[in-house]
C-alpha cells in the first residue's frame, strides 16, 4: 500500500546544487554506473539468465563461479500467480491465519458472522512484524519459543461480505484486527511448525482494550492528556503496528507508524496545528471517528500525540502492560531494530516512512544488565535521540535532537524534551537532517559494524532536490544506503555511507539501477522495506511494490551479497501471491527457520470478500482470501539459503 500519498512531506528539502555538484555520488556517475551494469545484465542474459531458477548457471552467465556465493539456494523464478513459492529444496508452511483462535476461548472464524469480541481473541488482519523469542526463556531453543507479530491494518473490501461501507460494528472489528498477537510455536519430530492454540502465553494486544502506559519524557505531558487521561500516562491500544525489533533482553519492540490515517474532523486546538499538519493529522482513512470520540480531532484534539511512538511489552508475562518509550521519538515509525554496543549501551536504529522524512537512531544512557533482566525494562527511557545528516563526501553526522541545543529551543516553541519528542519532525527539520526517500527498516549488522537503512521510493523527488544519498530523481523503485560505523562503534557521531544498491530492472537504462554483477533477471526487485540479518551475518531484504498490475512480479524475500567481488549482487528466494507484500522476515536463532508475513494478499482493483484475486491460502469458496504468516523451512532440515 502505498501510504505517503496524501500527507504533507518534510517542509525543507535540504540538499543544495552545491551539494550536489560535489558528490561522489552524481547523476553523471549514477548513469555510468547503471550502463556499466545494463551491459552486464545484458552479457548475462544472453549466456545465463533463467527462466526456472538455478544461480548457478546465472552467476557463470555473469562470470561469477557459483561457488563465489555465500548463498547456495537455487534461485527461484520472479512471477506472480495465486499463491506463494519458494525456492526448490524448501518447504513453505501457512502456520496461522487472519480469524485463527490466538487467546484460549476464542471461537472459530466465521467469516459470514464476524464480531468484534470474537475478533478480540484471534488473529489478526494484516500480519506484519515477526519476532521469535525462544522458550524456555534465556535459552536459545530453536524449535520452541513464542512468535510474536503486529496487525498493520485492515482491508475492508477483502474482509467483509458484501461491504458497502462503515457501520459501528465493522468499526470495532476492524479496532480488534488492530493491534499484535503473540502465539506459542513449536516445531514437531517431521520438522513441521504448528502453534498451540490453548497455551497460556497466548496473547491479542489489541486498540479495543489493551491498557498501555506512557513513559520517558514526553509521559505526563499536558499536550499527552485528555479527556479519557488526565494524567496523560495511559492509553488503550496502539494502532498500525508496522515493523517492530527484538531487544537484547528479548522483549518486543512494536512501531506506530501510519497513525494520522485513524482520526477525522477539524482540529479544536490551534496549538496543535502545525503539529497536527506534520503528520498529516487528520488523515481521514478510516471512519471509527463516527462511533468513537477519541479519533475525532475536534473533541480529543491532542489524542493523536499519543501516538506515532514505539511500544515495548514483554512477551514472556501475558499480563505485561505494554509501555510507549517516548524518548525514542514521534513519528511515523517502520520498526527499530536494537543491539548492545560494547560498552554495554543499548542502540536502536530507526525509519521514519515518509517521502522525505528522516532516519534515526536511539542510545540509551544506561547499559544492558544481563543478570537481571527486568533492570532493563526502562532502558529505553532515558537516552539520547538522533537524527542523521548524510554528506555528500561520504560521511553522515548524528545530530542530537535534545532540548536547549541548537535551534531547539523557546524561540521555535520548544518549551522542554517532551515538546521536542512530541514534535520529533519539527525538530529533526529545524536540525537540518537529510530528507530520504521514505525510510522503512533500518537493520544493524553488528558483527561488521554496519547499518542498512532500506529507502523505498520517492516518486515525488525532482531532479534538481536529488542528494547523492538519495541519486534518483522520481526515485520509484528505491535503494538500500550502508553506514559503516567508525571504529565499530554505534555509538558514534561521525561514520561513513555508501549505495549497497539502487534497485529496479537493470535492463532499462532509464531506471538506473546499480547490482552486483551476478543478479539475474530474477535477482532484481524493486522497493525494499523490510530487512533482516541472519544469523550469519548474511543480508535478505522483503518488498513491497513488485507486485503491481501489469508487472509479472510478486514481492518476497530476496538475499544480498554485501562483501567482494558479488557485492549487491541479489538472489530469489520467496515470493507472495498476487497482491500481497512481504513482511516480517525473521530467523531463529539456528538459521533453520524463516519466517514470514504475507500482507494484504488478493489487494487489487476490484478484487473483494466475493471476488478476491485469490483465495489464498486456503482456495475454499467459503472462506475469503487471509493474511498469513509462513514458516520456511529446508526440506529434511539444516539451514536457510
Ligand atoms: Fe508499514 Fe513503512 O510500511
Ligand atoms: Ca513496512
Ligand atoms: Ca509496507
Amino acid at each position: 500500500m502505498e501510504y505517503a500519498e496524501d500527507t504533507p512531506s518534510s517542509p525543507l528539502d535540504r540538499p543544495t546544487i552545491g551539494e550536489v555538484i560535489g558528490a561522489r555520488y552524481g547523476r553523471r556517475d549514477v548513469l555510468r554506473g547503471a550502463l556499466a551494469m545494463t551491459a552486464v545484465a545484458t552479457l548475462s542474459g544472453t549466456a545465463g539468465l533463467l527462466r526456472g531458477g538455478g544461480t548457478a548457471e546465472a552467476a557463470e552467465g555473469a562470470g561469477v563461479p557459483a561457488s563465489a556465493w555465500s548463498f547456495n539456494f537455487p534461485e527461484l523464478e520472479a512471477a506472480v500467480d495465486e499463491t506463494h513459492h519458494v525456492a526448490q529444496g524448501y518447504d513453505a508452511d501457512v502456520l496461522i491465519r487472519w480469524g485463527d483462535g490466538v487467546e484460549p476461548g476464542a471461537p472459530t472464524f466465521q467469516p459470514m458472522s464476524q464480531s468484534a469480541e470474537a475478533q478480540d481473541k484471534q488473529f489478526g488482519y494484516n500480519n506484519d512484524y515477526v519476532g521469535f523469542v525462544p522458550l524456555p526463556a534465556g535459552s536459545d531453543n530453536a524449535d520452541h519459543g513464542l512468535l510474536c507479530v503486529n496487525h498493520e491494518y485492515t482491508n475492508a473490501e477483502l474482509m467483509f461480505p458484501n461491504y458497502q461501507g462503515t457501520t459501528e460494528e465493522i468499526a470495532n472489528i476492524e479496532m480488534a484486527a488492530h493491534g499484535h498477537s503473540v502465539i506459542e510455536v513449536a516445531r514437531g519430530a517431521d520438522g513441521k511448525w504448528s502453534y498451540k492454540p490453548d497455551s497460556p502465553y497466548n496473547r491479542r494486544i489489541s486498540l479495543r482494550s489493551t491498557e498501555m502506559t506512557i513513559s520517558g519524557p514526553a509521559a505526563g505531558h499536558a499536550r499527552l492528556k485528555t479527556s479519557d487521561d488526565p494524567s496523560g500516562t495511559r492509553v488503550i491500544g496502539t494502532v498500525n503496528n508496522c515493523a517492530g525489533g527484538l531487544t537484547p533482553w528479548n522483549t518486543v519492540l512494536i512501531a506506530e507508524e501510519n497513525f494520522h490515517g485513524y482520526f477525522k474532523g477539524e482540529n479544536s486546538d490551534p496549538a496543535e496545528a502545525e503539529n497536527h499538519k506534520r503528520y498529516g493529522v487528520p488523515g481521514g482513512w478510516y471512519d471509527w471517528a463516527d462511533y468513537h470520540d477519541r479519533f475525532d480531532v475536534g473533541k480529543e484534539p491532542r489524542e493523536p500525540n499519543r501516538f506515532g511512538w514505539m511500544v515495548e511489552y514483554d512477551p514472556y508475562d501475558p499480563t505485561s502492560t505494554p509501555v510507549k518509550r517516548t524518548a525514542m521519538g514521534r513519528f511515523k515509525h517502520e520498526g527499530a531494530e536494537t543491539l548492545e554496543n560494547a560498552d554495554g549501551r543499548v542502540v536502536a536504529v530507526m525509519g521514519d516512512d515518509q517521502r522525505f522524512d528522516y532516519v534515526y537512531k536511539f542510545v540509551s544512557h544506561g547499559r544492558v544488565d544481563h543478570n537481571n533482566r527486568s533492570n532493563n525494562f526502562g532502558l529505553l527511557d532515558s537516552g539520547t535521540l538522533y537524527v542523521a545528516r548524510f554528506n555528500a563526501d561520504g560521511t553522515v553526522d548524528w545530530l542530537p535532537i535534545v532540548f536547549g541545543t541548537g535551534p531547539l529551543t523557546p524561540e521555535n516553541g520548544f518549551e522542554s524534551q517532551a515538546d521536542v519528542l512530541i514534535e520529533t519532525r519539527r525538530a529533526a527539520d529545524l536540525l537540518g537532517a537529510t530528507p530520504m526517500d521514505r525510510p522503512e527498516d533500518v537493520t544493524p549488522d553488528p558483527a561488521a559494524g554496519r547499518i542498512y537503512v532500506m529507502l523505498t521510493s520517492n516518486e515525488k523527488r525532482k531532479p534538481d532536490a536529488t542528494h547523492p544519498a538519495n541519486p534518483r530523481a522520481g526515485n520509484s523503485a528505491g535503494h538500500v544506503l550502508e553506514i559503516q560505523v567508525t571504529d565499530g562503534d554505534f555509538t558514534s557521531l561521525r561514520d561513513r555511507w555508501d549505495i549497497l544498491i539502487l534497485a529496479g530492472d537493470p535492463d532499462d537504462p532509464e531506471v538506473g539501477a546499480k547490482w552486483g554483477k551476478a543478479t539475474s533477471e530474477h535477482g532484481w526487485f524493486i522497493n525494499p522495506d523490510n530487512s533482516k540479518m541472519d544469523n550469519r551475518g548474511r543480508l535478505w531484504i522483503s518488498t513491497d511494490g513488485n507486485s503491481q498490475e501489469d508487472s509479472g512480479r510478486a514481492d518476497g524475500m530476496w538475499a544480498i551479497e554485501t562483501d567482494g567481488e558479488l557485492r549487491g549482487s541479489s538472489r530469489h528466494f520467496f515470493r507472495c501471491p498476487v497482491g500481497a507484500e512481504m513482511c516480517g522476515p525473521f530467523f531463529t536463532p539456528d538459521d533453520g527457520t524463516l519466517f514470514v508475513a504475507v500482507q494484504h494478499p488478493a489487494d487489487a482493483e476490484g478484487s473483494t470478500f466475493e471476488n478476491p484475486v485469490t483465495r489464498w491460502p486456503d482456495f475454499d469458496e467459503n472462506m475469503p482470501v487471509r493474511p498469513s504468516v509462513v514458516a520456511i523451512t529446508p526440506k529434511g532440515g539444516g539451514q536457510i539459503g
